[in-house]
């Protein structure tokens, strides 16, 4: 029973994976996790950036493609020169 219905649950999962394109914000960040960049925000972030959301209102962009542009532009010099987690960063910014 267990065993079905995780399976199930991987079979719904990936065939969202698949689906790809949906015109959600998180869609534009697809290579990164933002599960995991929610962890790296609160390690190489949250000291200087209390509330992330009020960072991202802050960010220069209209759309979120436009927003990934700026974030990609000014991270690299920014405390996220690692390129993976750079993107779970942006990715994690871009679903709140
Ligand atoms: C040591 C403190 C510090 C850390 C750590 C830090 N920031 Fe910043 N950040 C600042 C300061 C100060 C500013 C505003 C002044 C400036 O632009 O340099 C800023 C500006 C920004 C801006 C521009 C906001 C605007 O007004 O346009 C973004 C986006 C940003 N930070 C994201 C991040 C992200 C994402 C991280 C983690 C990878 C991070 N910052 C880590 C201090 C920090």
């Amino acid at each position: 029973m267990m065993t079905r219905s995780k399976a199930a649950c991987v079979l719904a999962l990936t065939g969202t994976l698949l689906a790809g394109g949906m015109p959600t914000p998180a869609a534009f960040a697809a290579d990164g996790d933002p599960v995991a960049g929610a962890e790296s925000f609160t390690r190489a972030c949250q000291r200087c950036h209390r509330s992330p959301e009020q960072l991202m209102m802050q960010v220069d962009g209209a759309t979120p493609e436009d927003k990934t542009q700026t974030l990609g532009v000014l991270l690299p010099a920014h405390h996220a020169a690692d390129a993976t987690l750079r993107a779970n960063i942006i990715a994690y910014l871009l679903s709140l």
